[in-house]
């Protein structure tokens, strides 16, 4: 468990360690504060906020805004943790100047740590004006899902040897153009494993296998209070939703046969204001 807020060189240290670095996704303050109180490494707040938060069909419709609210929420929940922000789908497409200026909201409204952006050599230009800007730069490849309707659908990627050579030269080419660690999602452990030996920053997964430097995953999908779908490489650590459903049949069960309230819920009357109360209710109560 991290006793301070870690940086960049707490991250290439872990890497150069052999120490597996922790991410989790948060959007809000209470599930901020939850994952800096157990002790994670960073926090991505993510667009897949769309669908965990917003209840959308994908990440796409997400917007600048909402990133950056969640953002705020997650930064106060959790000043101690280095907090990623995820840059919705159109907020870096466009031009790299309006890369840049997405990336800067990032950091003056929320104070992020860094910024996440998905694709590999196609955004290679965008990756570098964000980087000299000054601004720390996670690439995303493999399973993209801003671009699951190009790519089919949310399918793991990489397992042919032209689609993983393809792969491994997005991972160089999100390297050479300044990023300073890189996500791989959904692909083959084999095709991970040798992105790994070929490039130098830390490679963190998801859907990647165990030989990565790190991994992330969705705090509601291992926390098991997102239903829609659940992907074939999430563990489930927790059923909230099942927790959460409970506990509010008990509460109405409670409500409906007058059990909640109880005393103990409740506020008495000043012991010394007891009598003045009793008298002026006679005035409307007969
Ligand atoms: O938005 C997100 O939560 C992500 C995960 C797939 C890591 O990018």
């Amino acid at each position: 468990m991290a006793d301070k807020k870690l940086n960049l060189n707490d991250f290439y240290q872990m890497k150069q360690n052999g120490e597996k670095i922790t991410w989790i996704t948060a959007y809000d303050y209470p599930m901020a504060s939850f994952a800096q109180q157990a002790g994670i490494d960073m926090i991505l707040v993510g667009d897949s906020l769309g669908m965990l938060v917003y209840g959308y069909s994908g990440t796409v419709s997400v917007t600048m805004d909402e990133c950056i609210i969640h953002c705020k929420a997650v930064r106060r929940g959790a000043p101690d943790v280095f907090v990623v922000g995820d840059m919705p789908f159109g907020s870096y497409h466009t031009s790299d100047s309006d890369a840049v200026f997405n990336a800067v909201r990032f950091i003056k409204e929320a104070n992020v740590d860094a910024i996440k952006l998905e694709g590999g050599q196609r955004v290679a230009s965008k990756i570098k004006a964000i980087s000299d800007a000054g601004i720390v730069v996670i690439g995303h490849i493999g399973l993209t899902p801003q671009s699951s309707a190009a790519l089919g659908g949310f399918k793991a990627q990489g397992r042919t040897a032209e689609s993983a050579e393809a792969l491994i030269n997005d991972a160089i080419a999100v390297q050479n153009s300044g990023a300073k660690m890189l996500l791989v999602e959904a692909i083959p452990p084999e095709l991970a494993k040798a992105i790994k030996q070929i490039v130098n920053i830390p490679l963190l997964g998801i859907g990647a296998g165990a030989d990565v430097d790190g991994q992330v995953m969705i705090c509601g999908d291992i926390l098991g209070y997102f239903e829609a779908f659940t992907p074939k490489f999430v563990k489930k650590y927790a059923n909230l939703g099942e927790v959460i459903i409970k506990a509010i049949k008990d509460y109405i069960e409670d409500v409906k046969n007058v059990k909640f309230p109880a005393k103990e819920h409740t506020y008495s009357i000043l012991p010394e204001e007891k009598t003045k109360f009793d008298a002026m209710l006679k005035k409307y109560i007969k």
